[in-house]
């Protein structure tokens, strides 16, 4: 069965999370919705598997993967914790965030999931679905999400099937993803925390944990070779802090800013976030010609959702 009329949309019962895990043990992409997005993901360890994403994806070689771990554990064997990487771990985990450590000697991925970085990008997810397939497949797995490179993020299946269609064999759906943005990226130093990806765990809750004032990546040096200035690109020009719809414009509204289509009517933040991407993939498939979106408040969750705005706004 499937939810959507064709064969690569399945629901993520267990049937399905035990075929997804043998489709993975063989070396095939699946798929997967985690709390931020949905994942295209891979066998770690396995460069052929791991080929298959960049090549479904289009992604350039230069830009490595989040791996997802079962619990800490399993990323130990994969990186260097020192001690505020394992504190933050220990607080974080599983949820959304991802810690860029240095890559532990004989750690078993490939390559090309680092792109040849002497670190690695680890997260250890909540979602039930993803954790489902880590455990019964046994296998720590790479996975961006599951989207055309530089195209809009996945928060729904049917966002993956318009992304990427016929070219992953399987797709499991469990619904909208709960935060709706990807995680917080924080390469983790001696005492020092550099956020590389504003995400849903914010710089103010991991100052308030870790005591230190975490420093965000600045524009001349792209240390996430994700983080290009233009990202998260709809087909259509996008107008920021707008008050109401121009000529032409499909609006995404905030708040009291009604729009064709309102991230929170009553202002909340969170439930912005998780509505920004289908907001995004439904203004590009309107038949307005161009986007606008509301101005959103620089703080909390608001600063990953305007990190990623200006990325859509940048072409
Ligand atoms: O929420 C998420 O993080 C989702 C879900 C599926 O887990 N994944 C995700 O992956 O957003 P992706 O590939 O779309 O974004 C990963 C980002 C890229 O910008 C990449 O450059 C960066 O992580 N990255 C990966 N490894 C890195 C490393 N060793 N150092 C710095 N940045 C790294
Ligand atoms: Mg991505």
């Amino acid at each position: 069965s499937n939810t959507l009329g064709n064969g690569w949309v399945v629901p993520a019962d267990d049937a399905a999370i035990t075929a997804a895990a043998d489709l993975l043990r063989g070396g095939q992409i699946v798929a997967i919705p985690t709390e931020t997005v949905y994942g295209l993901a891979a066998d770690a360890r396995n460069a052929d598997a791991v080929a298959h994403i960049y090549a479904a994806k289009g992604r350039p070689d230069f830009n490595p993967l989040i791996v997802h771990v079962p619990d800490l554990a399993a990323a130990e064997e994969l990186a260097e914790f020192g001690p505020l990487a394992r504190r933050l771990a220990e607080a974080f985990w599983p949820g959304a965030l991802t810690l860029v450590l240095p890559l532990r000697e004989g750690a078993k991925v490939a390559a090309a999931v680092t792109a040849g970085l002497p670190t690695i990008a680890l997260r250890c997810p909540a979602h039930p679905v993803m954790r489902a397939v880590l455990a019964k497949s046994g296998l720590n797995l790479a996975a961006p999400s599951a989207n055309k490179s530089g195209g809009i993020s996945p928060t729904r299946a049917e966002h993956v099937l318009a992304s990427l269609g016929g070219a992953v064999p399987m797709i499991l759906d469990a619904g909208p993803c709960k935060e709706g943005l990807e995680s917080t990226i924080a390469a983790i130093r001696l005492e020092n925390i550099e956020i590389l990806r504003p995400g849903p765990i914010t710089a103010e809750s991991l100052q308030t944990f870790s005591k230190l004032q975490p420093s965000q990546q600045t524009g001349e040096k792209i240390e996430a070779p994700g983080q290009l200035a233009s990202h998260y690109a709809p087909s259509k020009p996008v107008r920021l802090n707008a008050k109401s719809a121009e000529d032409g414009e499909w609006l995404i509204g905030f708040g009291e800013v009604a729009g064709h289509y309102n991230l929170s009517p009553t202002a909340d933040l969170a439930q912005a976030a998780a509505h920004l991407f289908d907001a995004l993939h439904r203004a590009d498939a309107s038949p307005y010609p161009l986007i606008a979106v509301a101005e959103i408040p620089d703080k909390d969750i608001g600063v990953a959702i305007n990190d990623r705005l200006k990325r859509a706004a940048t072409r």
